[in-house]
């Protein structure tokens, strides 16, 4: 919003609740707050993860280093590098396991997947993005999971963006949703491979996360 409020205070882009559904598309849906209660426990695992697979600039296969920093959690990681897209149950920075997938992080993704319409969701991946001023995701498709019959639950925290969602072909027009501190978006079922993107990260300051935004995606690799 950062409009003037009736009081004539200017007010912050803040999530007040409450909590509301936005359909997006056929089998996706936004739940406006859902995170919100419980934000708190989410930045304490997402420290924990990034003080053991601290959030790194990966390169896409075509050489490209991607303006947002990533990391994972779960039995498999997303990755890419100049072999390609993939998950992997290894960090290749340190050789080791991905830290492990924190309870809070299974227990948000399976009651907002529940609230969207696909019970019994137990995501094995979570791919945790950090995007600072200018950063940007392209239009993509989610298509490394073995197979399309979870959905994806994408978790919104910090700084507030504009989120790209479009259809199942590239050139589909992609609708502008503005995503805030504790927003939850699941897509699955008829719009699972639907295109998506996050355009360039506006500055600001957010009261808990500073000059950043994190965003969460729940997934289900294998
Ligand atoms: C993603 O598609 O992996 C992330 C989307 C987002 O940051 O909202
Ligand atoms: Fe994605």
């Amino acid at each position: 919003m950062n409009a003037q409020g009736a009081t004539g205070h200017l007010f912050l882009e803040m999530n007040e609740g409450p909590k509301v559904r936005e359909a997006l598309a056929d089998g996706a849906v936004l739940l406006r707050a859902f995170a919100l209660d419980g934000e708190a426990g989410l930045r304490t695992a997402i420290e924990r993860i990034g003080s053991r697979a601290p959030f790194r600039h990966m390169t896409t296969p075509g050489g490209y280093r991607m303006s947002v920093a990533m990391t994972n959690c779960g039995r498999f990681g997303w990755v890419t590098d100049r072999r390609g897209y993939r998950y992997e149950p290894m960090d290749p920075d340190s050789g080791c396991p991905w830290p492990s997938m924190p309870a809070v992080f299974l227990d948000l993704a399976e009651r907002a997947a529940r609230e969207a319409g696909y019970a019994g969701f137990v995501p094995d991946a979570c791919l945790i993005n950090r995007y600072e001023p200018g950063a940007r995701l392209s239009l993509h498709q989610d298509l490394n999971e073995e197979d399309f019959d979870a959905p994806i639950v994408s978790v919104s925290l910090g700084l507030p963006a504009t989120f790209l969602f479009g259809g199942e072909d590239r050139v589909d027009r992609a609708r502008r949703i503005r995503v805030l501190h504790g927003d939850v978006a699941v897509w699955g079922g008829p719009s699972r491979l639907f295109f998506h993107g996050v355009a360039p990260l506006k500055d600001g300051d957010h009261n808990v996360m500073g000059r950043q935004r994190i965003n969460l995606t729940l997934r289900r690799a294998r």
